[in-house]
């Protein structure tokens, strides 16, 4: 099966991708990162591209008069890279439904809650608010509707007592590096897809609430 071509969104430190880096130069993704894209130009990730050999692209919103524009402008130098999968991590802009559709079954995206809850930020506080017991992470298909896409795969750590909104991001944050990897070498292997009916991994539908991943 041949190698897929990655790109991958960032607008920050890029430790999620980071960790997909690592496993695609190791050889547990079938895959290779062709492009890492920014649209801050302080983003550490463009650093992480660099040192890895990567083309890393600077695309700054702010030299677009609007949000069609500039997600124009993305989707032309995302498809320069002919992409198989494009992977949004910790990329802070809201994508117009035409960027989403186009990328529609190749678009994931991982969000530090349990979703369906919390969307949107401040997940970790809104957990301890909540008095919640358990808290996570979730990598999805990215859909129209924010954070709202097909669940993939989701990895749970207990909220305890002593937790405040740093403490929770810290552990949540490690298990964000294992899921997101696991997801894109899934994908990569054609074990993983969208189809109408949901999810499927392995030719089975998943639940809802995606692949449920336990630490061993
Ligand atoms: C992660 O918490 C992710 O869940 C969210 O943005 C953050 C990105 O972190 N979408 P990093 O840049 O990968 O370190």
């Amino acid at each position: 099966m041949a190698p897929k071509r990655i790109v991958v969104l960032i607008s920050g430190s890029g430790s999620n991708l980071q960790a997909i880096l690592d496993q695609t130069l190791e050889g547990q993704i079938n895959g290779k990162i062709a492009a890492v894209i920014s649209n801050r130009p302080d983003a550490y990730g463009l650093t992480r591209a660099e040192q890895a050999g990567v083309d890393a692209r600077l695309l700054d919103h702010k030299q677009f008069a609007d949000r069609e524009s500039f997600d124009a402008a993305l989707v032309e130098l995302i498809d320069s890279y002919q992409p198989d999968l494009v992977v949004l991590a910790g990329f802070m802009r809201i994508l117009t439904p035409e960027l989403v559709r186009h990328y529609h079954g190749r678009l994931f995206n991982i969000h530090p809650s349990l979703l369906p809850k919390y969307k949107g930020l401040n997940t970790h506080q809104r957990a301890i608010e909540a008095g919640d017991d358990a808290h996570g992470c979730t990598v999805h298909f990215v859909t129209e509707e924010l954070d709202g896409g097909p669940l993939i795969v989701q990895a749970q750590v207990s909220v305890t007592p002593d937790d405040d909104a740093a403490s929770l991001q810290q552990r949540v944050h490690q298990l964000e590096h294992q899921i997101y990897p696991l997801a894109v070498q899934w994908f990569c292997e054609d074990r993983l897809s969208l189809s109408d009916a949901g999810v499927e991994l392995d030719g089975e539908l998943l639940a809802s609430s995606g692949y449920q991943y336990t630490t061993r």
